[in-house]
């Protein structure tokens, strides 16, 4: 089985997909750590997010390895994953490796913005996790703290915004609720609340 799980930025999808992959035993990938993994490279190499042939470029030469990187979760790196991700290149080289993924047996979790949509249109469950914007800036700003990251929460609900727009208006795998997803607003659901509704989700797909 399939699960797709699609959302806006901070919305607690990569926590979700963690924890509903290790509950039905599972194999989880957070495909924004792809684009922030490119988003990385093209800034190692000392380009910029804006640059189209350096992010191509990295694209291409995607490494799995990259994924494990410390950095990854930084904010700065997600602005530069959200520009990178704009460009229709840049998905077509990491399409292949997250239908891959999704393939492995036992089963897996997606998380992203257009796995129910383009990545995994066929996936059996598709769930469109959702919040507040000013509750996901509270998350977030919580999460960056604890990391050790400085973090303003009228700055970080102001790049919400920002980056909710460019992955909303993207030409390329924009981030959509597809049709056939059951949409989960966890804006007053805390993590274990909002575990047991898309369990519930999951559950009534597979008894059809
Ligand atoms: O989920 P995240 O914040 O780690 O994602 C970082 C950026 O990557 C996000 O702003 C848009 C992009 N992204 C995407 O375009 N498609 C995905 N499936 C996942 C992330």
């Amino acid at each position: 089985m399939i699960i797709a799980i699609d959302g806006p930025a901070a919305s607690g999808k990569g926590t979700l997909g963690r924890r509903l992959a290790a509950h039905y035993g599972y194999r989880h990938l957070d495909t924004g750590l792809l684009y922030r993994a490119v988003a990385k490279a093209v800034s190692d190499a000392g380009g910029r997010a804006e640059d189209r042939e350096a992010a191509i470029a990295c694209a291409r030469k995607f490494d799995p390895a990259w994924l494990s990187h410390p950095d990854l979760g930084k904010d700065g790196i997600g602005n530069m994953a959200s520009i990178v991700s704009a460009v229709p290149e840049v998905r077509e080289a990491l399409l292949n490796f997250q239908r891959d993924f999704a393939r492995q047996p036992p089963g897996a979790v997606l998380d992203g913005r257009d796995i129910g949509t383009v990545i995994c249109p066929s996936a059996e469950v598709k769930i469109f996790v959702t919040a507040a914007p000013e509750e996901r800036a509270r998350r977030r700003t919580l999460e960056l703290r604890q990391r050790g990251e400085p973090a303003q929460e009228a700055e970080v609900l102001a790049d919400i915004l920002r980056r909710d727009e460019r992955d909303r208006s993207r030409a390329v795998g924009p981030l959509m609720q597809a049709p056939d997803a059951q949409l989960l607003d966890t804006t007053c659901l805390d993590i274990e609340a909002a575990l047991a509704a898309a369990v519930r989700i999951v559950n009534s797909r597979r008894a059809r």
